[in-house]
Formats: C-alpha cells, structure tokens, sequence
C-alpha cells in the first residue's frame, strides 16, 4: 500500500485538508464522525459512479453508525441543469427523514456531481458542511480546490453558483482504475498546465511516469494529484491575498475554450485545453517569451499522455469572434496567459488576432515541426 498524502488548502477558517490514497473509500464514515455532531449523511453521485462506489460509500457510513441515503443524478454535463439540480432536494427533504443543519453532504463522483452537490449544500438550509470524493482526475486535480459549486444554464457553462468551500476532500486513487482512459487523459491536460504555471518538477514527473500515470497505477496517482492539488491550493491561497493569481490557471484556456465551444462535444475538454496550450506556447516562442526547446518540451508531454497538439480545420477567424465574445476579451484585442519560462506565466491583455490566427494555424502543421 503507497502511503498516503494530505495538502492543506489555506483558506483561513475555510481551511481544508485534501486526502490522497488508497481505499480512502473505506474509510468515509470514520472521516465525516471526526467532523463533530452528524445527524446524517447524503451521498450524492451520478448513476454511472454510484454503481461503481455508492455501496462502498453507505458501508463505510453505516459502519461508523451515520444513517445516510443516497440520491442519484443522472450522468454527463447535459444533466448539469438547475432542473436535475432541483430534484436533489426532494432526496434531501424526503418527508420521511428531511435533511437537518447537522446533516452532511457527501459528493462522490467527477466535477459534474461535485459541482451539483456542493452548490447543494451551499443552498439546502442555507449551507450544510459537505465532503467532496473525486473519482476522476480532473475533479481531483482541479474541481476540488477553490470551492466553485454550480450548474450549467442554457446561455453558458457554470452561471449559477456559489463558493462553497467542503469541509475535506477524500480522494480514494483506487476509484480511477474503472475511469474511462479518455477521462483520465482529460484531466491530465489540467495536470500539464498546472507544470507549466508554476511547478517544473511536475513536468519532469509527467515525462518519467507517463506510462504509470496512463495505467492509474496507485503510487504514480497518489503523487500526480498531490502534486497537482499543491499547485492549485497554492494559486488559490495566494489569490485570496493579490487578485489576478487565479487567473493563471487560465492558461491553455482561451484559445482551448473557443475550440471547446467550436468543435461541440467531438472533443473533450482537456483535447481542446491540450491545443490551447499548444497554440499558447508557440504564441510565447514567437514573443521570445520561451524558447523552441520550451515547446516542443511541453508538446512531448502532451502527446506521451495522448493529448492532441494538432488539428485540421480549424476557423481562426470564427474562433477569434468566439473570443471576443468570452469575458476575457477586452476592447478588440484578448487577454491571455502566456509563460515567461516554464514554471512562470504572466497575463497579456495586448494579443493581436493575426497572433491567433498564426497560432491557430500553427495547429494545422506537421507534429514536431515547432519552426515559425
Ligand atoms: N468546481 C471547479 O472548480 C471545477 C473545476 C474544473 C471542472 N469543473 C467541472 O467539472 C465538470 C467536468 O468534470 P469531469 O470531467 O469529472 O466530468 P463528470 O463528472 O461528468 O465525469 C466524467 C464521466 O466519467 C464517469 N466517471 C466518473 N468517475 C468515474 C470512475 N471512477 N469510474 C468510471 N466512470 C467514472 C462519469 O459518470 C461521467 O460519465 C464540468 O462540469 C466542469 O465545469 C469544476
Ligand atoms: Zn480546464
């Protein structure tokens, strides 16, 4: 058994821990009795990880004497509606046993019933504690710290939210064994550019344990997302204090986010965020802000994981109005994040549309050719 690692979120008095192991599952029930008076628990988990891990997560509950329901919501972001949001609550005030303020929400699964269940813990009552149990890599390694709780709305992603910070999160790294390998390699691309923002060791351990990591091997996932979820509390912490830090954690993500939003749902979040950072980074080359070596490092990771670093087809011109359109735009010209080294970004707010469309078309290129 790989020993186990806790990070600290630094959130004042919404500090929390956030557990990386193994079987972490089992031991649920003792965790939230540790949380002080517990009246009951409500897991909530979509129906594809509730069949997987429900029945784990009521064992370990009932077995530390916690009475505890659980409410399914069906899987996938198209679910990620204020409407399926709504029916959470007839679970949670089920006239026969309604949710009291000691009651705790227990959120197990991906970002999709991790964002549902803390937005409805921060509601039922006017906000109950709750516990987050990631089972993918991209809610473990960025949904679980920052406290961002929410559901979709037809006009855009995330619209309606809340901060609502848990009070712990228990990732169990055996749960990723059953995650699709294309889920897994979507969070990995969040895991590249937490490397490239601000921790170059993490770029080393994704090029040395790529094959471990791609196999969701215990010990290389115990590290991976320990390492990644220092990287992000740390943004987080320190964005409390001096505004603006947060914003990093967008690199990758202007560019990726038009892709996303052009290409539909053919592409997966982290594929598109793998050809923003692409794109970025030889954005950056062609500033002088890094150099060749810098992105073909960053590409070869990318692609050791599986993560895209080209793609035909794509509009520059149709993907330079989406970005206007993104609040990140500002007065003709987009804000983006760009590195300064590997390890170091910083925010430009003075990025020209032939830089996009240079950059997009960089896309269409042969693999590896990295030459302007
Ligand atoms: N709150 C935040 O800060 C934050 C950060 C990043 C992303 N998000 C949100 O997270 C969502 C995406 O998260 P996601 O990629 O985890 O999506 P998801 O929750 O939809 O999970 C992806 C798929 O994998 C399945 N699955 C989950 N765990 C599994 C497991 N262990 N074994 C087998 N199948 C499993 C799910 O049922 C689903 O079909 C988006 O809605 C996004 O907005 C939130
Ligand atoms: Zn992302």
């Amino acid at each position: 058994m790989n020993a186990e690692k806790t990070i600290r979120v630094e959130l004042g008095s919404r500090s929390y821990d956030v557990c990386v192991g193994e079987g972490l599952l089992a031991k649920l029930g003792g965790f939230v009795a540790g949380l002080g008076r517990v009246s009951s628990a409500a897991v909530i988990s979509d129906t594809n990880v509730a069949a997987l891990y429900g029945q784990a997560a009521m064992d370990s509950l009932a077995g530390a004497n916690i009475p505890a329901r659980l409410i399914r919501i069906p899987a996938g972001e198209q679910n990620k509606t204020l409407a399926v949001w709504g029916g959470i609550f007839d679970g949670l005030f089920d006239p026969h046993k309604p949710v009291d303020r000691d009651a705790v929400i227990l959120a197990l699964g991906g970002g999709v019933p991790g964002d549902m269940a803390g937005f409805a813990a921060a509601s039922a009552l006017r906000g109950i504690r709750w516990v987050q149990c990631p089972t993918t890599v991209l809610a473990a390694v960025d949904a679980s710290v920052g406290g961002k709780t929410g559901v979709d709305h037809p006009a855009g992603k995330n619209l309606i939210g809340a901060f609502y910070q848990p009070r712990g999160v228990l990732m169990d790294v055996n749960t990723l064994k059953s995650l699709p390998a294309a889920e897994l390699r979507s969070g990995l691309a969040e895991c590249v550019k937490h490397g490239v923002i601000r921790d170059t060791g993490l770029l080393d351990t994704l090029e040395k344990n790529s094959s471990s990591i791609l196999a969701a091997e215990a010990g290389a996932m115990i590290d991976l997302i320990a390492r990644n979820v220092a990287v992000k509390a740390a943004v987080v912490s320190a964005d409390e204090r001096e505004s603006n830090q947060r914003a990093h954690l967008n690199f990758g993500h202007t560019i990726g986010h038009a892709i996303e939003t052009l290409a539909g749902y053919s592409m997966s979040h982290g594929e598109a965020v793998s050809l923003g950072m692409t794109a970025a980074m030889r954005l950056a080359a062609w500033r002088s802000l890094v150099g060749e070596a810098d992105v073909n490092r960053v590409t070869g990771i990318l692609s050791r994981l599986g993560l895209p670093t080209r793609r035909q087809g794509l509009d520059a011109g149709e993907l330079w109005r989406i970005m206007q359109q993104d609040k990140k735009a500002r007065g003709g010209k987009v804000r983006m994040v760009l590195p300064l080294r590997l390890g170091k970004v910083d925010i430009f707010d003075d990025i020209e549309p032939r830089e996009i469309s240079r950059a997009v078309e960089s896309l269409a290129g042969q693999a590896g050719k990295e030459s302007s």
